[in-house]
C-alpha cells in the first residue's frame, strides 16, 4: 500500500487534505505522523519553488523513518493570498505577513485598513496553491490551483483558517470562512490543486 506524506504542520490544511484524498487506495499521513521533522527555509520567490523546497526537505528525511521509500510519495504545498490592489501582497509571505505569531484577526484587520477607499471592483484577490510532489523514483512535478474572490470590509464566518474571514466570494455572497469545509474543498485553490495532484499520480500509475 502506498503512503502519501503531506509535508505540513498546519492542522487546518491537514483536515482539508484528508477529506479530499479520502477513498484513495493509500494512507495519508502528516509529517508528524510519519516521524519526519523538516523545517527548511522557504526562501523561494514563487509558490512552486517554496512547495518544492518543502517536499524535497521532507523526502530527504524519509530514510531516517519507518517509511518504505519505494512506496512513499511526498506532497507539499505552498499557498497564499494575492491582493491585486496591494501588488499581490501578501503573496508568498502570507504566513509570515506581520510576523508568524501575529493573530489572523490582526492581519485581516490590517489588510482591510490598507484597502480603505479601494472600491469593490478593485478589491480583487485570489488564493493560490501550488503542490509539489516527490515520487519514489525521485521524479518531481508541481500542480497549481486558484480561486478568485474579493477582499471584504469586515471579517465574516468561523470556518476555515487564516485569511478566510475576509475572502469574499461574490457569486456565493459568502466568505470562505462561511462555507462548510466540504463546500470550500469543492472550489478552493487547495482542493483544485489536490485533485490535479491526485489525477497526475493516477496518470503515472502510482495510485
Ligand atoms: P504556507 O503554509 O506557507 O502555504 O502558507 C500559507 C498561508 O497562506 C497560510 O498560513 C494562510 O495565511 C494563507 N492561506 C493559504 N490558504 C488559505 C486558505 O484556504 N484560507 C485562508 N488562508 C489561507
Amino acid at each position: 500500500m502506498k503512503t502519501i506524506v503531506f509535508a505540513t504542520g498546519n492542522s487546518g490544511k491537514m483536515r482539508e487534505i484528508r477529506e479530499i484524498l479520502d477513498g484513495l487506495p493509500c494512507r495519508v499521513l502528516s509529517m508528524k505522523e510519519a516521524g519526519i521533522t523538516a523545517d527548511p527555509e522557504e526562501n523561494g520567490t514563487t509558490f512552486s519553488e517554496n512547495a518544492m523546497i518543502k517536499a524535497r526537505a521532507a523526502a530527504a528525511a524519509v530514510p531516517g523513518t519507518k517509511l518504505d521509500p519505494e512506496n512513499t510519495i511526498i506532497l507539499a504545498d505552498d499557498s497564499g493570498l494575492e491582493i491585486d490592489a496591494l501588488g499581490k501582497e501578501p503573496g508568498v509571505c502570507s504566513a509570515r505577513y506581520m510576523g508568524r505569531d501575529t493573530s489572523y484577526h490582526i492581519k485581516n484587520a490590517e489588510l482591510i485598513r490598507r484597502l480603505k477607499g479601494v472600491p469593490p471592483e478593485k478589491r480583487t484577490a485570489r488564493f493560490v496553491c501550488e503542490i509539489a510532489a516527490v515520487l519514489p523514483d525521485g521524479e518531481t512535478f508541481t500542480v497549481r490551483g486558484t480561486i478568485e474572490g474579493k477582499i471584504g470590509y469586515e471579517e465574516r464566518g468561523e470556518n476555515g483558517f487564516g485569511y478566510d474571514p475576509i475572502f469574499y466570494l461574490p457569486d456565493l455572497s459568502r466568505t470562505t470562512a462561511e462555507l462548510p469545509m466540504d463546500e470550500k474543498n469543492k472550489i478552493s485553490h487547495r482542493g483544485k490543486a489536490l485533485r490535479a495532484a491526485r489525477e497526475e499520480l493516477q496518470r503515472r500509475g502510482l495510485l
